[in-house]
C-alpha cells in the first residue's frame, strides 16, 4: 500500500512537472556552419568538452547536434552506417561523450532519399542515406541504438523527389513520436513550412542558410518580421545556427544574438568552442540577453517602428500584457544613431525602469522617452519595466494568425506603404479554412467593446468572437464598426469570408 501511494505520488509529480516547463527555444551547438560535411569524432568530442569548461552549459546550452557528413552508407538489409574514417567509434560513442558531460547529442538526416551535402558539398556517401524507406530502421537507431535526442530533417532529397512536405514530415514526425518520447524535432525546409507544422514540430527553419555577414543576418530578421503569430511554447520560428565569432564585427555579433533572443530562436552556436575568442564566449553566455530568448511566455518579438533601417522591437516577457518588456533598437544603418525609445510605442506607461543587457547597468528612470546611442550594424537591448502596460487599441494584421498561410492561393502577407505597419494581410476567405485571427484581443473588463474592421467589402464576411459566431454584422457594413462581447483578458476574434477579403491592414478594439 505504502509503495502504491509513493508511486502514485512520483507519478503525479512527473505529470506536473511535464505540465509546469513549458518548452523554451532550444540552445546548443551544431556543426555545420563551422565544418559542413567536414566533421570527426575528435572535433564534436571536444565541441561538447568545451560546452561545459567555457561555461555555457551553466548558461543554459544543452545540445550537441551532428549536422550532415557522417554519413558511410547502408548495408544490404537496408541498415545505416557511419563513415568509420571520420568516427571510428561509431555514433553511439559520441553521443555517450556528449551525454557523459549532462549534454544532449543531435543528430541529422534528409526526408528524401539523397542529402543536400550530396548535391552542394559533393559527399559521395550523402546517396541513398536519407530517411526515404527508412523511417522506421533509421529513427530506430537514431534513437533507441546510438541513443540521439534531438533531429533536424533538411528537404534537399525530398524536394528533388517532389515530395509533399505537409505529408512527409507529418509522416517522419509520427513516426519519431512513436520511437522515442522526449525527441526535439526540426523541420528544415528553408522557409516557414505552414500552420500543419505548430502542432507536431519543436522548431523550423524559416530562411535559406545563414552566412557570417550582417546582410546575412538582416535577411533573416526580415524573413521572420511577420512570422511572431506562429510562435510559441514548444513551437519557434528557427532562424538557423548562429554565426557569432566566425567574422563579423563585436556590434554584429551582439546584434545578431540579440535578435535571435529577441525574435525567440532556437540558439545553437556554429563556431569552434573550443578555440573561441573571450569576447566571442562573453556573447554566447550573456545570461541576461539569454533570458530573453528563455522566457517562458515564448512570444517572439514585434517590431513597432522602422525608420530608415532603425529599428524598434519589443518582446513581452511572461505576459502579452507584462509590464516587464524586452526592448531592443536594431542599427541597420551604416552610421551610428541616437535614437528616442517612446515608452508609449512599447507599450509601457508611467515611469520606467530599464537595465541595459550588454552593459549590465541599470539606467536612470524616464518617462516619455528615453535617448539611447546605437553603434552602425549594432543593437541596444534593455529589459524595461513601466508603472503599467498600455492596453492596446489597434492590432496589425501583419501579426495576425493566418490558417491558410503558406498554402498556394491561401492568405498572405503583403507589403502596402499605404498600410499602417506597411503590411497588410491579403486574400483572406473563399474558404472555410482561410481564415485570419487576432488571438489575443486584450480588454481589461468583461463588457461591449466597439470593433472596427476597416474593409471596403463586407458581402459574406463571418466575425467569430472567441469561438462564437457574431450573427449581425450589419452594423459593419455601414459603419465598419459594431459592438462586441469581450471578456476580461485575451480574447479571439476571427474574420473569415465566403468571397474574398482582398486586404486587411488592422483592426480596433475600443
Ligand atoms: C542544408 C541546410 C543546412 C545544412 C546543410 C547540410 O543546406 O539548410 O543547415 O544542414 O543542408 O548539407
Amino acid at each position: 500500500m505504502k509503495r502504491k501511494i509513493f508511486t502514485l505520488a512520483l507519478s503525479f509529480a512527473a505529470l506536473l512537472g511535464h505540465a509546469q516547463a513549458p518548452k523554451t527555444p532550444a540552445m546548443g551547438w551544431s556543426s555545420w556552419n563551422n565544418y559542413r560535411i567536414h566533421i570527426n569524432h575528435e572535433i564534436i568530442c571536444k565541441q561538447a568538452d568545451a560546452m561545459v569548461s567555457s561555461g555555457m552549459k551553466a548558461v543554459g546550452y544543452q545540445f550537441v547536434n551532428i549536422d550532415d557528413g557522417y554519413f558511410g552508407g547502408r548495408q544490404a538489409d537496408g541498415t545505416l552506417y557511419c563513415d568509420s574514417t571520420k568516427f571510428p567509434h561509431g555514433m553511439k560513442a559520441v553521443a555517450d561523450h556528449v551525454k557523459k558531460h549532462g549534454l544532449k547529442p543531435g543528430i541529422y538526416s534528409e526526408a528524401g532519399t539523397n542529402t543536400c551535402g550530396s548535391i552542394w558539398d559533393k559527399d559521395k556517401n550523402g546517396f541513398g542515406v536519407g530517411l526515404w524507406n527508412h523511417d522506421k530502421q533509421d529513427l530506430d537507431l537514431f534513437f533507441n541504438k546510438w541513443g540521439y535526442e534531438f533531429l533536424k530533417v533538411d528537404w534537399c532529397g525530398g524536394e528533388k523527389q517532389k515530395l509533399d512536405e505537409a505529408t512527409r514530415y507529418a509522416e517522419i514526425i509520427e513516426q519519431v513520436r512513436a520511437t522515442k518520447k522526449g525527441i526535439v524535432f526540426n523541420i528544415c525546409r528553408w522557409r516557414f513550412p505552414g500552420t500543419w507544422a505548430l502542432p507536431i514540430a519543436d522548431s523550423w527553419r524559416i530562411s535559406g542558410d545563414i552566412g557570417p555577414t550582417f546582410k546575412s543576418i538582416s535577411h533573416i530578421i526580415e524573413k521572420n518580421a511577420y512570422l511572431a503569430a506562429y510562435a510559441g511554447p514548444g513551437h519557434y520560428n528557427d532562424m538557423d545556427m548562429l554565426q557569432i565569432g566566425r567574422g563579423m564585427t563585436k556590434a554584429e555579433d551582439e546584434a545578431h544574438f540579440t535578435m535571435w533572443c529577441m525574435m525567440a530562436s532556437p540558439l545553437m552556436a556554429g563556431n569552434d568552442l573550443a578555440a573561441m575568442s573571450e569576447e566571442t564566449r562573453v556573447i554566447l553566455t550573456n545570461k541576461e540577453v539569454i533570458a530573453i530568448n528563455q522566457d517562458k511566455a515564448g512570444i517572439q518579438a514585434e517590431r513597432v517602428e522602422n525608420a530608415n533601417g532603425v529599428q524598434l522591437w519589443v518582446k513581452p516577457l511572461g505576459d502579452r500584457m507584462s509590464k516587464s518588456r524586452a526592448v531592443a533598437v536594431l542599427n541597420t544603418t551604416d552610421k551610428s544613431v541616437t535614437y528616442s525609445i517612446d515608452w508609449e510605442k512599447v507599450g509601457l506607461a508611467g515611469t520606467v525602469k530599464t537595465r541595459d543587457l550588454w552593459k549590465h547597468m541599470n539606467m536612470k528612470p524616464s518617462n516619455g522617452k528615453l535617448e539611447v546611442e546605437v553603434p552602425s550594424h549594432g543593437v541596444v537591448v534593455l529589459k524595461a519595466e513601466g508603472a503599467k502596460a498600455i492596453t492596446p487599441v489597434k492590432y496589425e494584421a501583419e501579426y495576425a494568425f493566418l490558417n491558410g498561410y503558406m498554402v498556394k492561393g491561401m492568405a498572405t502577407y503583403k507589403k502596402n506603404d499605404n498600410a499602417s505597419g506597411k503590411m497588410v494581410a491579403t486574400n483572406i476567405g473563399g474558404k472555410a479554412s482561410n481564415w485570419i485571427e487576432f488571438p489575443h484581443v486584450y480588454v481589461e473588463k468583461t463588457g461591449d467593446y466597439q470593433f472596427t474592421l476597416p474593409i471596403d467589402n463586407m458581402d459574406g464576411v463571418v466575425v467569430r468572437v472567441n469561438g462564437k459566431l457574431v450573427r449581425d454584422i450589419s452594423p459593419l457594413r455601414t459603419g465598419k464598426t459594431m459592438d462586441i462581447t469581450l471578456k476580461k483578458g485575451y480574447n479571439a476574434i476571427r474574420i473569415n469570408s465566403s468571397s474574398n477579403i482582398p486586404e486587411i491592414d488592422y483592426i480596433e478594439v475600443k
